[in-house]
């Protein structure tokens, strides 16, 4: 509790999954936090449920990808609290396409977005906090795509790599003003399952049509040492030590929550030291939004 107090924070991406349990991991440490989001409706409802707890929150639609959107969104911030101390970044446009498919148009909406979005929020953010005398701290959510190669995932790979350059390179110009700037890179996400990855779950014959060198989410559980996969939760604990005090001699680091997928020695074997089945396990998670359970995915096995 108050890791956070007296501070004001945009997060930027705050629908109910990672960026939404952000904003409301933040505001529960004392934070007053603009909600941003290229959805207003998601933007909206964040700020609800923020409000609906008590905290102090104000939602900012636009996209973080416009200059004059981030601009006026900063803004906002200023303006209604008077500061600037945090943001989080999450916002851009993932793509998947193998490099003999990929269409040029697609590589050039996909490949700038995540870097963009990242230069534009870290630039108008650090001025806001130097305008308003804040040694803030800057967080982006990177992916496993920014540290590995995928198969079909070079233009997100790309993306997130151009990211976690942007915020190393952005920490030590910024370092001189007393700004950090840090990453946290989430593997696939639990709630991916609940929604997207059910199928490829549930049906063991499912092959994504546009990605032939398909892994299952076994294969993928297998590779995770602590046997499950993060939860936005997980990201919001980070990302609220990277945003508090507690880090104020970290910048241009990136934390991995990934339960030690990243850090494998490389004969690691998969599967060997849990037996964890994929179907048992997505049976037994919890629906959350904004961090808090929300109701069972498979009422039925209760
Ligand atoms: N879900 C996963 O398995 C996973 C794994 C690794 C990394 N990530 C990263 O985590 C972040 C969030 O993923 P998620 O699964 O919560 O996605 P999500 O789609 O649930 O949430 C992303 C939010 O960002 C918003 N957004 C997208 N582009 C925007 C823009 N230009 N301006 C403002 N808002 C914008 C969307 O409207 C949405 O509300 C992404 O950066 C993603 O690359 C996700």
């Amino acid at each position: 509790m108050n890791r956070l107090e007296n501070k004001v924070a945009i997060v930027f991406g705050a629908g109910p999954n990672i960026g939404g349990t952000i904003a409301h991991f933040f505001a529960r440490e004392g934070a007053k936090v603009v909600v941003s989001d290229q959805n207003a409706d998601a933007a909206r409802e964040t700020t609800e449920f923020l409000a609906s707890r008590g905290f102090e929150a104000v939602d900012a639609a636009g996209s973080a990808l416009l200059e004059e959107d981030v601009e006026r969104i900063v803004e906002t911030a200023v303006e209604r609290f008077g500061q600037l101390d945090a943001i989080v970044n999450m916002a851009g446009k993932i793509h998947w396409s193998s490099i003999l498919d990929m269409k040029l148009e697609e590589w050039n909406e996909a490949l700038p977005s995540f870097p963009t979005a990242g230069m534009l929020t870290t630039k108008h953010a650090a001025r806001a906090m130097i305008k308003t005398g804040r040694r803030g701290s800057i967080v982006h959510i990177l992916s496993t795509a920014a540290h590995f190669g995928e198969a079909s995932g070079a233009a997100y790979t790309s993306a997130k790599a151009a990211l976690l350059s942007l915020a190393r390179s952005a920490a030590m110009d910024l370092a001189c003003d007393g700004i950090r700037v840090n990453t946290v890179t989430p593997c696939g996400m639990e709630h991916n399952l609940w929604t997207m990855m059910h199928d490829e779950v549930f049906n063991p014959d499912f092959r994504p049509p546009d990605r032939p060198s398909f892994y299952s989410r076994d294969d993928y559980l297998k590779n995770i040492p602590l046997t499950r996969f993060p939860r936005a939760s997980d990201l919001a604990w980070a990302a609220v030590f990277l945003a508090s005090e507690e880090s104020s001699f970290c910048t241009g680091i990136d934390i991995p929550v990934d339960g030690g997928l990243r850090h494998k020695y490389p004969t690691w074997r998969p599967g060997d030291h849990a037996r964890t089945n994929i179907n048992d396990y997505v049976r037994s998670i919890r629906k959350t939004a904004y961090g808090e359970e929300c109701e069972p995915l498979f009422p039925s096995n209760d």
